[in-house]
């Protein structure tokens, strides 16, 4: 049971990228298992500091296969250019295998998510604007165009040809927009499958083959649980199971071969785009937390919502996707913070939860139910033995640990590969 999930808790940028980089050092492959380039995971080691896509986080450890899994929607311009960037910077790319499965989101994806958003006017969800939705819609409607399509002139033809005809109708007639000429992203697309002919592959005989003998692989998340397609805060959601049971799925791995299944939550909560946040801060102290930690997306700079700690999803995280153990990032943001709340509960037209409302109109109204916990004067920042973290921090990361039902083998202090407590190690088997 060599394969260890780690998955976004909150509504994504949790610091995975971070954490995919720390446990890649023990660790045989890396497979980056949901969402496209609308995720952003930041990595900052020896060699530099990266804003990854779609590459997985693993890329900078030698020991390491890299692959994006079949359930990832691969924006191919973006691939290259990280690539390009990569090279640039002296890391060695050989290693990352692009699964033929997967789907690969056009022009025509980047535009239909752009105009669905501005038709949605005061509803939008604020996506990210990177053809996401448009490309997993088409996955499930089966017309979707998949990497390894783009290997095959005439199979490519036949696929494109209808899509883009139906395509061009809608942008032309509903949305009176201009069309996109076939002949041009046709050679466009073969283009791009020239350029990624050397790392595209059916991943899933070497996942398998990795797994049979006992090697250890990280699956890496994207976006968090509560932007599950499924069990987030649905429709301001992202359109792919960021869970661990889409990460199955989605590789094509059976249950009983994930030994660990890892929630990375930060010491806060931060969302981008639309949609439901009980604890969000609107006050000059939610200012302070996005100015100090700079919470600003990586993929499209936008100013990150910022909030205290949400109990209520961040259980339904844990017992969703049945973590086995937990890692706490952005502890060092809280430092000088005092007091620090705690979000424990909901109340929704005077009546207290302890529970996740499952409708927009219950969850929009919710009012958060805090605990107040005092905070810590000396410092956490770059603090690598738990001995050294003062009486309060302690005491919150326990709390923390009561309210999710599993405890932190990782508690991370700063953004650097080596800022982090180790608890206990994580790929072990
Ligand atoms: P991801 O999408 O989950 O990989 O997270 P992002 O990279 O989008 O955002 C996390 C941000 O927090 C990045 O800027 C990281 O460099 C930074 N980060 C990660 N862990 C820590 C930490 O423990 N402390 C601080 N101060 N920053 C961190
Ligand atoms: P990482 O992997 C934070 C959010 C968008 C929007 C919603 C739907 O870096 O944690 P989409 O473009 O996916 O259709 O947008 O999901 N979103 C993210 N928020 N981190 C991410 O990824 C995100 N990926 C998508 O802001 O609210
Ligand atoms: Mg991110």
């Amino acid at each position: 049971m060599p394969a260890y999930g780690i998955v976004g808790a909150q509504w994504g940028d949790e610091g995975k990228g971070k954490i995919v980089d720390f446990l890649a050092e023990s660790a045989d492959m890396v497979v980056r298992y949901s969402g496209g380039s609308n995720a952003g995971h930041t990595v900052i080691n020896e060699k530099g500091e990266f804003a990854l896509h779609l590459i997985p986080s693993g890329i900078f450890r030698t020991n390491v296969d890299v692959v994006i899994g079949p359930g990832v929607v691969v924006d191919v311009p973006v691939l290259l250019s990280e690539l390009e960037n990569l090279h640039s910077m002296g890391v060695d790319t050989n290693r990352l295998l692009v699964s033929d499965r997967a789907h690969v989101v056009m022009p025509y994806h980047i535009m239909l998510d752009q105009l669905e958003e501005k038709e949605r006017g005061g509803n939008a969800i604020g996506t990210t604007g990177r053809g996401i939705g448009p490309t997993y819609v088409d996955k499930v409607a089966r017309v979707g165009i998949r990497v390894g399509d783009l290997l095959d002139p005439t199979y490519l033809s036949e696929r494109l040809n209808p899509v883009l005809s139906t395509k061009n109708r809608i942008l032309e007639k509903i949305y009176e927009s201009d069309p996109i000429n076939f002949d041009e992203l046709y050679k466009e697309a073969l283009g791009w499958g020239e350029a990624l002919r050397p790392y595209i592959s059916s991943v899933e005989k070497k996942i398998l083959g990795s797994l049979s003998k006992g090697e250890k692989i990280v699956l890496e998340g994207a976006q968090g649980a509560m932007l599950d397609l499924d069990h987030g805060t649905y429709p301001f959601v992202t359109s792919s199971s960021v869970s661990i049971g889409g990460a199955c799925n989605a590789i094509g791995i059976p249950p009983n071969q994930i030994a660990g299944i890892i929630g990375v939550y930060k010491a806060y909560s931060s969302r981008v785009g639309a949609g439901p946040m009980p604890s969000e801060l609107h006050d000059s102290m939610g200012h302070e937390i996005r100015e100090k930690a700079w919470e600003y997306g990586t993929t499209t700079g936008r100013p990150r919502r910022v909030g205290w700690f949400d109990g209520i999803t961040a259980k339904y995280s844990a017992i969703v996707n049945g973590f086995t153990s937990a890692v706490l990032t952005r502890l060092d943001v809280l430092d000088g913070i005092n007091p620090i709340k705690i979000c424990v509960g909901y109340e929704i037209d005077g009546k207290k939860i302890d529970y996740l409302p499952t409708q927009p109109k219950q969850f929009n109204s919710a009012l958060p139910i805090w605990e107040e916990m005092p905070g810590w004067s000396s410092p956490t920042a770059g603090a690598t033995d738990i001995h050294d973290l003062p009486e309060e921090a302690l005491n919150y990361i326990n709390r923390l640990e009561e309210i999710i039902g599993c405890s932190f083998d990782v508690i991370s202090t700063g953004p650097k590969r080596d800022e982090s407590i180790i608890i206990r190690p994580i790929v072990t088997s």
